[in-house]
């Protein structure tokens, strides 16, 4: 739980570090929470935070350490993923609870040194894997319960982001670390952890040092096997998700999607990812008051997020290198 820092009111006083796209989000939900004040917002580029800023009526400062003369209790590190680390660890020593978006760093080491050091502070951390909070994906770990998976194939076919950091590869990672995330976290969510992998890729984008397209093997510890493609050429998002099959049962599942095969023929339905969003930013705010955290069905913390990125990264990795490699385990 954390200490309300804006004496008589008893709203959460809410930052934010990036104030780009996905910032934009989160503003947009937490602006229709009642117990929620947006109170500032640094950006590198100055004039984004300042509209922003006058956007959500919030006012825009200079850096974490403006961020810190205001007295916030939570921020929201909303950064491209080359420029996590500083803000995390600056907020965190100074006792604000963080929602850090996926993923963690644009590589392996930068993950590891931030989860190390925020390991010695007692603030909550969340990461924005959202789509665990998605009905879809509480209605197909219900379908899978006691089932035995044998086999999982999954995919994210999309466009080139429109924000200039993406296509190059130090700043974001690639698609398997940007974009296939989320679905490598909801495999490990719904089927377990991945013991290696073998990647290759297609060749980077055209202008860019990102892969245009990989191909991915994935043994996973209990014995199911995996397929994990991506392309980032397609003219708009195609495709996200994974398809599982078990004994007796395909599950289709994605951030607003979920279909069934079995005996009984299919079945298939449509959410609003909305929801799932919404609700992500909901469970962070009753977080900050000592509501329990539900480690099946909620956000992760930033130390189960890591095992995600680590098997993003080794993916990324075994594509670069075109090799197969085991997903290292955490040091305990
Ligand atoms: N969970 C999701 O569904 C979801 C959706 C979209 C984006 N994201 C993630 O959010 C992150 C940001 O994506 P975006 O689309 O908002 O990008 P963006 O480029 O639109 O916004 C990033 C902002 O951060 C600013 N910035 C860069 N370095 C900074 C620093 N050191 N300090 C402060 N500000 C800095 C940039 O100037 C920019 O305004 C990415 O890692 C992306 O993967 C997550």
């Amino acid at each position: 739980m954390v200490q309300h820092s804006g004496g008589a009111s008893s709203r959460w006083r809410i930052g934010f570090v990036g104030t780009g796209g996905v910032a934009r989000r989160h503003a947009h939900v937490l602006a229709g929470f009642a117990d929620v004040e947006l109170v500032a917002a640094t950006d590198v580029d100055p004039d984004r935070a300042a509209v922003f800023a006058r956007e959500y009526g919030l006012r825009a400062v200079d850096g974490t350490a403006g961020l810190l003369d205001l007295g916030l209790d939570a921020a929201y590190v909303c950064v491209p993923p080359s420029a996590h680390g500083t803000p995390e660890v600056e907020l965190a020593a100074a006792g604000i609870a963080l929602f850090v978006e996926k993923p963690l760093a644009a590589d392996l080491a930068t993950a590891e040194w931030i989860a190390r050091r925020l390991r010695a502070t007692p603030v909550p951390a969340r990461v924005g894997h959202h789509w665990r909070c998605a009905e879809p994906v509480r209605l197909a770990r219900e379908l899978l319960a006691g089932r035995r998976i044998r086999m999982v194939a999954g995919s994210w076919v999309d466009k080139v982001p429109p924000v200039a950091w993406w296509a190059d590869r130090t700043r974001s990672g690639g698609p398997l670390v940007e974009q296939a995330v989320h679905v490598l976290d909801l495999a490990r969510v719904l089927v377990g952890e991945v013991a290696q992998v073998h990647a290759v890729s297609a060749g980077p984008v055209p202008g860019g040092t990102v892969d245009a397209a990989t191909a991915a093997v994935l043994c996973f510890a209990d014995g199911a096997v995996g397929t994990m493609a991506t392309s980032c050429m397609a003219g708009s998002r195609h495709r996200t998700g994974l398809e599982i099959v078990a004994d007796g049962l395909v599950v289709g599942v994605g951030e607003d999607r979920l279909e069934v095969h079995d005996a009984d023929g299919r079945r298939s339905v449509r959410f609003d990812p909305w929801t799932a969003r919404v609700a992500a930013d909901r469970e962070f705010v009753d977080l900050l008051g000592g509501a329990p955290a539900d480690p099946a069905a909620g956000l992760p913390d930033l130390h189960e997020a890591l095992r995600t990125h680590r098997l993003a990264c080794a993916m990324a990795r075994s594509a670069a290198e075109a090799a197969a490699l085991p997903v290292p385990v955490p040091v305990p």
